[in-house]
């Protein structure tokens, strides 16, 4: 899939992380594994993991008021919420309704997309794409997860790599009188590409479902695998995106990656040519959150002054499907 132009423009971040805090140490404790291993392999040093009242649906929802309050809008402003989500709080209805109801926007369109990791570029693409019909004015974009809900704690291999979190943006529909296609100085999403391979299904799933097991499941990964084609797919979309978009490398500011693991954001900076001081680093602190990790990278860059106004960022992501997607947009 494929949009090129100036898109939706950003007008507001905001997350959300659970309070607890779990360390490496306190892993450690439980499983056999140790800090070292996990910073050397990954660059973890925590992650956030919610408590028995917080759910996905609670964690979107605060993330939504915070992007809003950033926005300088009231829920009633949004005709659109797409949620990306693995871990929804019940098969159905969509957490976006939930979201939808608890934020009194009740009335506008709500759904949930499930792409994994890469759900938040999949529902970004989509919003945008909603708002160029003219669908709505105004979009929430959420990356929602309780991946702590789905892991094994007994699989060392998988349990130490993911956290709980939330992460939101507001979009506005691009004003299409104000810029021409072409013209990568504009404000709003420039373009954006997506793909999936099924194929690639058992490198990383869950071992459940209403129609199979009819249990939940737990996340099961086979990660030296899913870690080279990490590199080789993101490297590809990020070229595709830059050469759809017209711009070079050396245009970019900041890239904001699914923070998976610190390895995979340094090889993949190294292949696209970015110096690693674009890339903005949120895994030692979060983990990986899945479809939160995108939005919660962005709001917390955009907070401490990293990302500023007029920046060119590209946002990307890889996880399960395969599904993996780009998107550049000055912000
Ligand atoms: O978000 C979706 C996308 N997901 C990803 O991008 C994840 C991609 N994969 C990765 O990030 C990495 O492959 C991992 C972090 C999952 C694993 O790192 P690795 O360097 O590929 O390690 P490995 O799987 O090759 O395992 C190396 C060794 C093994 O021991 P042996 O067989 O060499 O004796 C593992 O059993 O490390 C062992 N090991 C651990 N040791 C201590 C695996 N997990 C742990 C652990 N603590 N938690």
């Amino acid at each position: 899939m494929t949009f090129a132009g100036p898109g939706a423009r950003l007008v507001g971040t905001g997350s959300a992380l659970p309070e607890r805090v779990v360390t490496n140490a306190e892993l450690a404790a439980k499983i056999d594994t140790s800090d070292e291993w996990i910073i050397e392999r990954t660059g973890i040093r925590q992650r956030h993991i919610a408590g028995d009242e917080e759910t996905t649906s609670s964690l979107a929802t605060k993330a939504a008021r915070t992007a809003l309050d950033d926005a300088g809008l009231e829920a009633s402003d949004i005709g659109l919420i797409v949620l990306a989500t693995a871990t929804p709080d019940n098969t159905f209805p969509a957490t976006a309704t939930k979201v939808q109801d608890a934020l009194g926007c009740n009335g506008c369109v709500a759904f949930d997309v499930a792409a994994v990791c890469s759900g938040f570029l999949y529902a970004l693409a989509t919003a945008d794409s909603l708002l160029r019909t003219g669908m709505a004015k105004r979009a929430l974009v959420i990356g929602a997860e309780t991946f702590s809900r789905i892991l094994d704690w007994d699989d060392r291999t998988t349990c130490v790599l993911f956290g709980d979190g939330a992460g939101a943006v507001v979009l506005e529909a691009p004003d299409t009188s104000a810029a021409t296609p072409q013209d990568s100085s504009a404000s709003g999403i420039l373009a954006s590409k997506l793909h999936a391979d099924g194929a690639q299904h058992d490198l990383l799933y869950v071992d459940g479902g209403p129609s199979t097991t009819q249990t939940v499941g737990h996340l099961r990964m086979r990660g030296r695998e899913v870690f080279r084609h990490a590199v080789v797919n993101l490297s590809q979309v990020l070229h595709e995106v830059i050469e759809e978009a017209g711009v070079s490398v050396s245009d970019i500011d900041w890239v904001v990656p699914h923070q998976a693991n610190a390895r995979i954001l340094d090889a993949t900076a190294k292949k696209l040519g970015i110096p690693a001081e674009k890339v903005v680093v949120t895994v030692q602190d979060h983990a990986n959150t899945s479809a939160a990790s995108v939005p919660l990278a962005l709001d917390t860059a955009r907070r401490d002054g990293r990302i500023k106004p007029g920046d060119l960022i590209m946002l990307e992501a890889m996880g399960g499907g395969f599904t993996w997607g780009a998107s550049l947009m000055r912000v």
